[in-house]
């Protein structure tokens, strides 16, 4: 959210750049150019922010998960163990991938846990597409221990969670490699956008040829170069990248004023008996993003976002209603509904989708509601919000 609350005069004057060239193309045309390539500049204000040593910028952060996964090598017939708290994009890109999603419990961090990953391993395991979940990290220590012990393959999604850090090192650089979302909804935003980040040469190079159907990038003469790998159109425009590039310049001033909009919140709310917050691992690397808190029960939580309705809380979301984060509303999912044949469909779902038992992702998800901070509040507007949140919180919990 916050990204698109700062859209001023540097976003402007980044798309004047390249409207002024016309190279709206992010390769080559070095001569149109006059020195400006806003694509490579928004990669290098990534490698900054995130310490990364490669970062790939490309159309949006669907394709980066897909190209992450490519890039890893988990493809046709990979069990890939997933969340069932997530963008579908997760799944979507597994399915896409060939691979076939296994899904397993999150906890109280509304990530993976451990022991869910655990459980949910079987021989054909080849991945863990780990999804740090509403703007912070999971259990890194636990997960990647796991899945060098298991050796198993981790690829993190971090759409929701640009800006978030574990024990000083960003999310994304934990597993092979790792992506973000550009979209309009973020933190930072290119309109439409995703990144991809690693520590690793290799997959570096080979998410960058597989955004770009399979081109090298070597040389200046883009007919001629070599294809090491086949690939598609993932590629972002120089318009969008320069968007994303004003916003990464913004990265910091937004991540210090959602931050401490969000302690100021959690503060207030935590007056409330009974409410409990999201235990993140490490509070310090929270990018802020929201305010998760849990109330007792799942009727509860259901009837204070209808007393929110009521009394014009805005802001907060429901993921257990909600139709594109939570599997209790994916049903084209679970039929494996697709305009056209997948892997799965041959090889056959690794779970029965329609009777999962997650118990435990269900009744975390069911008392969760996620507070969306904007980083533009005035002291008043919380003070406002946050005695209509306990007002309306308190009557349900005493009736
Ligand atoms: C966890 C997660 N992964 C992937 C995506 C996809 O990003 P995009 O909308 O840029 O395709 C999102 C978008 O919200 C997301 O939340």
């Amino acid at each position: 959210m916050p990204g698109m609350e700062f859209f001023g005069a540097e976003e402007r004057k980044e798309v004047l750049d390249v409207l002024e060239t016309g190279a709206l193309f992010r390769y080559n045309h070095e001569e149109m150019r006059h020195g400006k390539w806003k694509a490579r500049e928004l990669e290098a204000e990534v490698r900054k922010f995130t310490g990364a040593k490669f970062a790939h910028a490309v159309s949006n952060g669907s394709a980066a998960v897909l190209a992450a996964l490519a890039a890893a090598g988990v493809g046709h017939g990979h069990e890939v163990i997933v969340p069932p708290f997530t963008f579908m994009a997760t799944i979507e890109a597994v399915l896409y991938a060939g691979g076939l999603p296994v899904f397993a419990e999150i906890d109280e961090n509304l990530c993976l846990s451990v022991e869910g990953i655990r459980k949910a391993i079987t021989p054909k395991t080849k991945a863990v597409l780990l999804v740090h979940m509403c703007g912070a990290a999971a259990d890194m220590d636990g997960i990647t221990a796991l899945c060098k012990e298991k050796n198993l393959i981790l690829v993190e999604d971090a759409g929701q969670a640009l800006g978030a850090f574990y024990k000083g090192k960003s999310v994304g650089l934990f597993g092979t490699s790792g992506s973000f979302s550009l979209d309009f909804f973020k933190i930072a935003t290119a309109g439409e956008g995703g990144l991809l980040i690693t520590n690793d040469e290799q997959t570096y190079k080979d998410a960058d040829c597989y955004s770009d159907h399979g081109h090298s990038h070597v040389g200046d003469a883009r007919g001629m170069e070599p294809h090491p790998v086949l690939g598609f159109n993932f590629r972002i425009s120089e318009l969008h990248a320069a968007v994303g590039l004003a916003q990464m310049r913004k990265i910091n001033m937004i991540l210090k004023a959602k931050k401490a909009n969000q302690n100021y919140l959690k503060e207030k709310l935590s007056v409330v008996k009974g409410l409990t917050f999201r235990p993140v691992p490490d509070p310090e690397g929270d990018s802020g993003t929201f305010l998760n808190f849990f109330l007792p029960t799942t009727e509860l939580a259901g009837k204070a976002m209808a007393e929110f309705g009521k009394s014009g809380v805005a802001g907060c979301n429901y993921w257990f209603t909600n139709m594109y984060h939570f599997i209790n509303q994916w049903d084209h999912v679970k039929g494996l509904k697709s305009s056209a044949p997948l892997a799965i469909h041959d090889l056959g779902a690794p779970q029965d989708y329609n009777n999962l038992q997650l118990p435990k992702s269900q009744n975390v998800v069911g008392r969760l509601i996620s507070l969306g901070i904007r980083a533009t509040w005035t002291k008043e507007q919380m003070d406002e919000l946050v005695v209509k949140m306990i007002t309306a919180i308190q009557k349900v919990m005493n009736s």
